[in-house]
């Protein structure tokens, strides 16, 4: 009998489209074997892109807590089919799976889709998803969804030039090089070339060695972690969650403190975050193995 799989995602610019469906080919190219079904996650009310700057900052707060909005219902083909592999496409907002991902996670149909079903993640960010996936494994975990692999494609050019890029292509739209400033996001290369992540994950679903997924997929390059943003993103995760509850809880303020916010943020970004990495390379050799272990564990799928 056939194996049905699914592939879930959300994207506005449609990268992550185009990342799982390379990802899924490889299925597709099998259909005497697999039925691929692909349900885009819908919300009632989608967010704007381009963005205006405005929209994009006042996201923040819902983002950061998880505050899901509504979506609208999954296909019937999706709802009422137990699906044998789920590949699981998700982008970062803030630090935190995005708005829609989280508003799926927490419709109630989630559970239904996901229970006692592998699922591998896949995440299309700019380079910070490392404790996201951690918050989308609790999601996992609670639902008893069994994740077996993970692979996170980013933007691989350095964390200034990709800010500047990522805020280009997000406020214009424009994801190509202009100027001095080279392409954001995923590289074509990599986006066109995610099938081989898809061959992997066919051969150990049909060779029912799943369990030895992911150590093949980051020996593939699917997960590369770089120490000093894991760092970047423990203070962001810190400094986000004072930010995000002050917001919500001080309604009136609320257009003030985002424009503060958004001033705090280009600060922290451009000041304060070459100081964490100056100390970062000074700290190397004390942490090494620290460091070592905690890249070990950011690549794998376990949860601490
Ligand atoms: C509001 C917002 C916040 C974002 N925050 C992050 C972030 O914290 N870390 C990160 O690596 N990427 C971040 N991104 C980039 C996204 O993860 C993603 O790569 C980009 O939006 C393209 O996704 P798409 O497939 O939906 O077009 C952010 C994007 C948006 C729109």
């Amino acid at each position: 009998m056939k194996k049905n799989i699914l592939v879930i995602y959300y994207t506005q610019s449609g990268q992550l489209e185009d990342i799982v469906r390379n990802i899924a080919h490889p299925f597709e190219e099998k259909s005497e074997e697999y039925n691929v079904t692909y349900y885009n996650i819908r919300l009632k009310k989608d967010f704007p892109f381009p963005w205006s700057g405005d929209i994009f900052f006042n996201t923040f707060p819902e983002s950061y807590l998880q505050i899901p909005s509504e979506i609208l219902p999954p296909p019937e083909e999706v709802v009422n089919k137990k699906f044998d592999l789920v590949i699981f496409g998700y982008q970062v907002w803030y630090l935190t799976p995005s708005i829609p991902i989280i508003s799926f996670l927490k419709s109630g149909f989630a559970e239904n889709i996901l229970k006692d079903t592998p699922v591998v993640t896949v995440s299309g960010t700019r380079n910070m998803w490392m404790f996201s996936q951690e918050k989308l494994k609790v999601y996992l975990k609670q639902m008893q969804a069994k994740l077996v692999g993970n692979i996170a494609l980013v933007d691989r050019h350095d964390n200034y030039t990709s800010v500047l890029t990522i805020l280009r292509w997000m406020t214009t739209g424009k994801k190509e090089k202009s100027g001095m400033l080279p392409a954001a996001g995923v590289s074509d290369e990599e986006i066109n070339g995610a099938g081989k992540y898809g061959r992997i994950i066919e051969k150990h679903f049909s060779g029912n060695t799943l369990e030895t997924l992911q150590p093949d997929l980051v020996k593939n390059g699917a997960v590369e972690i770089r120490a000093f943003l894991v760092r970047v993103e423990k203070v962001g995760n810190k400094i986000f969650k004072v930010w995000s509850n002050l917001i919500i809880k001080k309604k009136e303020k609320r257009p003030l403190l985002i424009k503060f916010f958004k001033i705090y943020l280009m600060a922290a970004i451009w000041v304060v975050s070459p100081i964490v990495l100056v100390l970062h390379l000074l700290t190397t050799p004390i942490f090494w193995f620290k460091r070592k272990k905690q890249r070990e564990y950011l690549q794998g799928i376990n949860i601490k």
